[in-house]
């Protein structure tokens, strides 16, 4: 058993796609164990992706993060955290494979619909940067 974090981004909530990025975890037997919509403030986009902070890109990436709300969820299931990017696809949509969240909806590498944490370190940071214990169902 194991967790992931996963954001379905502004772009993703304004192509009215939550329901259909859901409904690709759940027949993928991957369970919802936390969910919430918020919509970041730059100072929460750029604490979330401190990691980034000097990349070319993460002032435009921490502006589209707080362009719109966005859903975050906590994941659950066996070897989720790589289930979970093979359902998102590619970074970049054009080398995402066909059935993909992104290769389906994406219209750009910065605007790719969803976010999934990369190896386990990273998931731990970023659950706990959105949710607390009592948060997250425990069964
Ligand atoms: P995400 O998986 O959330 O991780 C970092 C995000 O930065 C990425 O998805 C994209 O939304 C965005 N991004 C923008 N440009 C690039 C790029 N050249 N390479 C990787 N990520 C990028």
């Amino acid at each position: 058993m194991e967790r992931t974090l996963s954001i379905i981004k502004p772009d993703g909530v304004a192509k009215n796609v939550i329901g259909e990025v859901i409904k690709r975890f759940e027949t993928n037997g991957i369970k919802i164990a936390a969910m919430k919509m918020i919509h970041l403030t730059k100072t929460q986009a750029q604490g979330f992706y401190a990691v980034h902070k000097e990349r070319p890109f993460y002032d435009s990436l921490t502006d589209f993060m707080t362009s719109g709300p966005i859903v975050v969820m906590v994941l659950e299931g066996k070897d989720v955290i790589a289930k979970n990017r093979k359902i998102m696809g590619a970074t970049n949509f054009e080398e995402a494979e066909a059935g993909t969240i992104r290769k389906d909806y994406a219209t750009n590498i910065e605007k790719n619909v969803v976010h999934g944490s990369d190896a386990s370190e990273t998931a731990a940071f970023e659950i706990k940067y959105f949710f607390n214990a009592l948060e997250i169902q425990n069964k």
